[in-house]
């Protein structure tokens, strides 16, 4: 099949491209690139790409495309609560244009990187997908606006699917500490400190980085009638954890590390837990490889490996939030997130044919390289 994958020099985007590159796939990606020079160990494979923001996406970009894979996003809480109105603009309003404009186009498939955080604040219950929505962010609200909005434009030629996914862990080459079990082991690591920020009593479903890369390629592979205008939660349910039990499981990994609860840490409204089975019971093809504790001696392995260093981890590279402010604070980008032209820009790859050279691609740098 011959896929665009928004979002694709991201944290899941970088695995899930490979992946499909492995499954005999073409990738296409689209990135706006705010993290290209935020790399962790060996880069990706190089693909053709279009350097493009999602809120300027044309028809003919998206002509010639089995399936649409949409990761492009401000994609956590933190970066989501920026600015909700740009969050709206690029979560929301480019996503649901997005699809439209894929249909326009003939593309038969979209698949949209939901989150499990659509269901907000839901105490202890186990949440299947008929759970009802209780969002308590910009950023988990944007996730069910683009459900509604993107399930209604469903039809005979067209299949939208939504994949909520649980709260990422584990290795990629575009690496994130913002996200708890990563963040839990790189402080263990750096500081010999897994500190808690919260009074842990949260849940959170966890995932890893490449189980989320082979429920896109299930999802891909299945039959119209199982995946059409369905959502997934996309996990393990034996993979539900309190975040006191992942900060015991990466003090028993990481040697010499303690566990530390921040003072004044209360209680975090987001906690809820989820039920994975819909996804293993209609999509056989999807099995998950990875459990959480494995994840963390991966996370332990690969800090080790790359010699990543206390200041690794706090100059935010890895680090979503301050990457994005670091890039508004030097004037890369403006207040709308988009780049600021700083001398001659390199012109976007434009509409993806496929035939575009991997060599094209690694000499197109963004303005934030030079
Ligand atoms: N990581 C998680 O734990 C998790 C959990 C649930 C859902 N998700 C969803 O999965 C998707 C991918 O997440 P991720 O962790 O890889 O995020 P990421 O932040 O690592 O990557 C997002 C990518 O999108 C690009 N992007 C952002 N805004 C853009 C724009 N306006 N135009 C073009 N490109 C843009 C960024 O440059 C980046 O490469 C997101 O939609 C996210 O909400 C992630």
């Amino acid at each position: 099949m011959k896929l665009l994958v928004t979002g694709h020099n991201g944290y899941i985007g970088s695995v899930l491209t490979d992946l499909l590159l492995e499954a005999g796939h073409r990738v296409v990606g689209l990135d706006t690139y705010f993290f290209e020079d935020c790399t962790f160990g060996p880069d990706s494979a190089a693909v053709p790409a279009i350097r493009k923001d999602i809120r300027e996406i044309h028809t003919c970009d998206l002509e010639g495309f089995d399936a649409v894979v949409h990761l492009a996003a401000l994609s956590n809480d933190p970066l989501g609560s920026l600015n909700a109105d740009l969050t709206h603009a690029i979560n929301y309003a480019a996503s649901v244009e997005l699809a439209r404009l894929a249909k326009e186009a003939g593309v038969e498939r979209y698949m949209f990187a939901s989150s499990c955080s659509l269901y907000g604040f839901a105490g202890a219950s186990v949440l299947a997908e008929d759970a009802p929505f209780n969002p308590i962010t910009p950023y988990g609200i944007s996730k069910v606006r683009v459900e509604e909005g993107v399930s209604r434009l469903a039809d005979e030629r067209f299949s939208p699917t939504f994949l909520r996914n649980a709260t990422a862990y584990g290795v990629s080459s575009r690496l994130r500490v913002d996200v708890v079990v990563n963040n839990l082991v790189g402080l263990a690591y750096t500081t010999g400190q897994v500190l808690v920020l919260s009074d842990g009593t949260p849940w959170r479903p966890l995932v890893h980085v490449e189980d989320i890369g082979r429920a896109f390629l299930a999802v891909l592979h299945a039959p119209r009638e199982v995946i059409h205008d369905q959502a997934f939660n996309v996990g393990r349910t034996s993979e539900n954890y309190r975040v006191s039990e992942l900060a015991d499981m990466v003090r028993e990994a990481v040697p010499g590390s303690r566990v530390e609860y921040a003072e004044g840490g209360g209680s975090d409204p987001r906690s809820y837990r989820v039920d994975c089975s819909k996804l293993e019971n209609t999509l056989p093809e999807f099995q998950p490889c990875w459990t959480v504790r494995q994840g963390i001696e991966q996370l332990f392995g690969a800090f080790g490996a790359q010699g990543f260093s206390r200041a690794d981890f706090t100059d935010g590279t890895f680090i979503r939030l301050a990457q994005l402010q670091r890039l508004l604070r030097e004037g890369r980008l403006d207040e709308q997130l988009r780049w600021r032209a700083l001398g001659p820009r390199p012109e976007s790859i434009g509409a993806a044919t496929g035939e575009q050279s991997e060599a094209t691609v690694n000499h197109v740098r963004s303005p934030h390289t030079r």
